[in-house]
Formats: structure tokens, sequence, C-alpha cells
């Protein structure tokens, strides 16, 4: 079966998607984006998906086309005619097609393509947790906004795996922002740390939950930056993502955190997610 678009308010194979070659999405990276996971059938947090999708919207001067529910009963349509259980769904919105010329175009409309995939939750490295590498933080100044600009995250993510890593662990003259892909966190003296959610990281879905879950598990969490020294003298640092959940960081340019296996506290957090989620672990 060829799956199901959303695309310009229509659900369409996707054979039939059809985008211009002047859209900006393409010239200029203009649009926003958002991942959302699919457990169970069913969109996971999608309030705050919304939310943060009408964020970067008006932080790229973008209006949206569709309100809230418009958008929830769009995305749950896509999920249940792709039939999909446990995945994630894509969504894109561009200003639209038009001659290039940097200023916004008078009278293009935006366009909207949604798709959504069978994904299994990332079990062996939430299992084993994974080896990540140290980079200098190249991007933008606004992380916050989750636009289609991604290609110092495309390259960082590159660098990583042709060092033989996981994930790129990004950091601004020494202070750990998050990772190409994932917010990141470290665990130290039985207090988790993570960057503010200011402009320079990405307000991260699963970081909020993970962050809530802690806290109401008693673990004490601080939205504090932290330093590449600290990480490395962490007791324990994972990253979190809607594609990875909570994955352990086991080690940092071939520096082992901690004993070098994911620790009591990430563990612990792995289960309240699992339970969040309606799963058994
Ligand atoms: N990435 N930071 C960055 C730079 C990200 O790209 C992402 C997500 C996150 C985690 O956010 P969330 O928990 O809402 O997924 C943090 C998505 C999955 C992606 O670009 O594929």
């Amino acid at each position: 079966m060829s799956s199901i678009y959303w695309y310009d308010q229509q659900f369409i194979p996707a054979e039939a998607v059809r985008i211009s070659p002047q859209d900006r999405g393409y010239y200029f990276g203009d649009g926003v984006y958002e991942v959302y996971r699919v457990y169970n059938g069913r969109l996971f947090e999608p309030g705050l998906h919304f939310a943060r999708l009408a964020r970067s919207a008006a932080g790229i001067k973008l209006a949206l086309p569709f309100g809230e529910a418009e958008l929830q009963r769009a995305l749950e349509e896509l999920v249940l005619r792709n039939e999909v259980s446990e995945g994630t769904v894509y969504l894109q919105i561009t200003r639209g097609a038009a001659p290039r010329n940097h200023l916004f175009p008078a009278d293009a409309r935006p366009v909207v393509m949604a798709y959504c995939n069978e994904m299994p939750r990332p079990a062996a490295a939430m299992e084993a947790g994974i080896r990540t590498i140290t980079l200098e933080d190249t991007r933008w100044l606004h992380c916050d906004y989750k636009t289609l600009n991604l290609l110092a995250n495309v390259l960082a993510k590159q660098t990583a795996a042709e060092r033989g890593a996981g994930d790129a662990i990004l950091h601004r003259g020494g202070t750990v922002t998050e990772s190409s892909a994932s917010n990141v966190m470290i665990v130290k003296d039985g207090r988790i740390l993570t960057h503010p959610a200011d402009n320079l990281i990405l307000h991260g879905v699963t970081r909020a939950v993970a962050l809530r879950l802690a806290r109401a598990e008693g673990i004490p969490a601080e939205e504090r930056a932290f330093t590449v020294d600290e990480l490395l003298a962490a007791d324990e640092a994972f990253v979190t993502g809607t594609t990875v959940e909570v994955t352990p960081i086991i080690s940092v340019d071939d520096r082992p955190i901690g004993s070098g296996v994911p620790g009591p506290i990430t563990r612990r957090l792995q289960m309240a997610f699992a339970r969040a989620i309606g799963l058994d672990r």
C-alpha cells in the first residue's frame, strides 16, 4: 500500500504530491516543521507540538493556514489512514512557491505536507546507550524555532557518524546546548541538569515530558546550562527526543560517562517514560 500524505488539506497518495521547484522551502529552507510520535495509534502530546509549531511559525512570520483542532483532526486521520500503530508523523509548512526573491512573496500560499511512517522505538540504543562526540555549535541564534534550516545539524550528525559515534553534542564556547537532533541532560549527585529553554536550544517536547516525569519521581531537575567539563565529569548523561525517547550517553569523545554504562536515574526515567506512554518498559 502506498503511503497517504496530507497535502494542501487533502489526503492523497505519496505519488500524487507535487511540490513546485519554486517552493521557498527548497530555495531558502523557509518553513517550519514538527515530528510527532505515534504510540498505540495515537499522537503523543499533540498540544505541546502545536504550541511549539505556533511559536516557530510566529518566529518566522508565517501565518499557519489551520487551527489547532483542525490540525489535530487531520493528523489523527493521517495516522488512521496509514494504519500506523508505532511510528512518527512528519509535518512541514513552507511559505509557498514564488520566483526566487529574499523578500516574502505577496501572494504565495503556505504549502502544508504531512506523512506518517511506522517506526519502532529505538530499543537497542535505549538499552545499550550511545557514544557521542562534541562539536562547536555553529547554528544561528534562533534554535528555538523548529525551522527547515538544518544544515548545521545535518553536518554535525554526519561528522558523528563518520567518527563512529551515534550523535554530536553541541556547545557554544564550552557551554553545552543540545545535540544534533535531541536535547541533552546530565545527572550529578542525584540531580538532573539541562540547558534552559531559551533561544539556543529547541524546546523539546520529550525534554518537557522528561522534566515533568523526573519531578514526579522526586528526582530534582534544574534548567541550568552546564559545560563540556561538567558533562565529562557527570555521573550519567542522556539525550531526549521524539525519535530517541530517553537514550543513555555512555561516552563523550571516547571518555566514559560515569562507569560507562547507562546509569540508575536514566533507567528510572526510561521506565517512567514507558509508563507514561502506556507500556511496561
Ligand atoms: N528533532 N533538539 C533538536 C535540534 C531537535 O532537532 C530535536 C528533535 C530535539 C528534541 O525535540 P522533541 O523532543 O520535541 O523531539 C531537540 C526531530 C525529531 C527531528 O528533527 O527529526
